[in-house]
């Protein structure tokens, strides 16, 4: 072979170790650029400073990017502004829309961009990466790596690795491996800082060697390190959040079951819980899963499994998807029997906007879509969300937000809890009772203490929870 990077997608780990020298041959500090500074983006930049690389955040997004570089981090996830202002202040970070910059900058170059759903399928849109792989390589000045991070169907990396061949300078080398990103945000310092396992896909031994000294901190705390080949790297995200969507919707399956035998699914999960081979994570019944990851991830799972001819994968993916849409019909109706029929011209307030705790994000969010779906119905709603009321309103401008619970509460025909944040779980029903037009509550996240509410004259519904008051 004379130039093994001409056709990088078909070479081994084996024949790249021989191929590709260490980034930094001279022994200077590894250069980290990270391309994509959204919610995985900006964490992975700042997280590679604090484990004290010199870093570059490069985005096409020149708002966001002037906002990093002023130290404010353009999304709300606690920890990340301090660290953020610690590490410009020191000079080791750096926030630029020059992308071609940040790759003739860079020994190791992170993909972190977005791979939303298409419009027109469930596939995901790969123009980011690709755009953002070529990118790359065609402005490198120096043998590279190139690491991806973004959430892509099995068998994108390949493709890249192709991309990227053709384009990388002549005389310049360049290896692409795949390393999938697990954060979660409202947690995402922690878990990029002490991630629960890193996988490296596709790697040769130089590589490999270079990742360890990226990832030396959190190595050294114990975190396992998984090496295995690019499709098994890309799969392995994609099928933690399949598997992670199924126990959600199990969950909401059986709350139905609950419902229908008069049991309460929220017993039962914590009894489920106690046996370690299941865990009592995400067996939450309630409004469903949303976000900008979850429900995007399993359609292109369920797209690319019946690419590849695996059915059984698809179809199961496709009713864990159906009971999730699923809950957002079963809350609507809730509010509509809790009106009587009708929630026309009835005073609706929303606490939750978020599509979970701890976040500002509402892309697919289900409690924002309950919200707007009641709107649409004729109800007045008034939405509030402890972070995610700016994000909520240039979503969806036309909803009313308030900015306290107080505000939300104030003379409704019934209060939906929609996220489950502290600040509406340990709310005083006594407190907010008297607000009301009529105290009736939906807790559509199982987080409420039905008796306490009902204590306090509160009309109380949830889902797969008992209708009837307790005896
Ligand atoms: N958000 C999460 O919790 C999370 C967790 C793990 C994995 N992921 C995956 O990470 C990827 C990014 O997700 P996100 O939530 O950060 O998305 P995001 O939309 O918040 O950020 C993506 C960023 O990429 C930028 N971008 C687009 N094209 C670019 C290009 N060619 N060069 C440079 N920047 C470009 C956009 O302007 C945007 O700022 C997705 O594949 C997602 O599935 C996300």
């Amino acid at each position: 072979m004379n130039d093994p990077f001409l056709n990088a997608a078909e070479l081994s780990a084996a024949d790249l170790s021989e191929a590709v020298p260490a980034p930094a041959p001279d022994g200077s500090p590894i250069r980290i650029a990270v391309f994509g500074t959204g919610y995985l983006g900006a964490t992975h930049a700042v997280a590679m400073a604090e484990l004290g690389f010199e870093v570059w955040g490069a985005d096409t997004d020149q708002s966001k990017v002037d906002a990093l570089a002023a130290g404010k981090v353009p999304f709300y996830e606690p920890g990340l502004d301090p660290l953020l202002a610690q590490h410009l202040d020191a000079g080791r970070i750096r926030f630029t829309t020059d992308l071609a910059a940040a790759a003739a900058w860079g020994d190791v170059h992170f993909i972190c961009v977005g791979t939303p759903q298409q419009k027109t399928s469930h596939a995901a849109n790969l123009s980011y990466v690709e755009s953002a792989a070529t990118t790359i390589a065609r402005n490198l000045t120096k043998d590279a790596l190139i690491v991806g991070k973004s959430t892509v169907p099995v068998g994108t990396a390949a493709r890249l690795r192709e991309l990227i061949a053709a384009e990388v300078p002549a005389g310049l080398r360049a290896e692409l491996v795949w390393n999938p990103e697990f954060l979660r945000e409202g947690k995402a310092v922690q878990d990029t800082l002490h991630p629960d396992r890193i996988v490296l896909g596709g790697t040769s031994a130089q590589a490999e060697a270079t990742l360890r000294e990226v990832y030396a901190g959190p190595i050294a705390e114990g975190t396992p390190v998984v090496v295995t080949d690019l499709p098994t790297a890309e799969l392995v995200k994609v099928s933690a959040n399949a598997f992670l969507a199924t126990k959600i919707s199990f969950i909401n399956a059986i709350s139905g079951v609950c419902e229908a035998a008069g049991a309460d699914v929220t017993v039962l999960a914590d009894a489920l819980g106690h046996d370690t081979r299941i865990g009592r994570q995400f067996l939450d019944a309630g409004l469903g899963f949303g976000g900008g990851c979850l429900p995007k991830d399993i359609r292109a799972l369920m797209h690319r499994a019946n690419e590849l001819g695996a059915y059984r994968a698809s179809a199961l993916l496709q009713q864990v998807d159906e009971i999730n849409m699923g809950q957002r019909e079963r809350v609507l109706d809730l509010a509509v029997q809790a009106c009587g029929g009708s929630v026309l011209n009835h005073r609706i307030g929303v606490l939750g906007a978020a599509f979970k705790p701890h976040t500002d994000d509402v892309r697919d969010s289900p409690a924002l879509n309950v919200a707007a779906a009641l709107h649409l119905r004729g109800a007045q709603v008034t939405v509030f969300d402890p972070e995610a009321g700016d994000t909520a309103r240039r979503s969806f401008p036309t909803l009313s937000y308030a900015t306290s619970v107080e505000e939300a509460v104030e003379g409704t025909d019934v209060v939906l809890v929609l996220t489950e944040w502290d600040q509406f779980t340990t709310a005083d029903p006594t407190a907010l009772a008297p607000l009301t037009h009529a105290p009736r509550v939906i807790d559509a996240r199982g987080k409420l203490d039905p008796q306490t509410w009902r204590g306090a004259g509160w009309e109380f519904a949830g889902l797969g929870r008992s209708v009837a008051p307790a005896a």
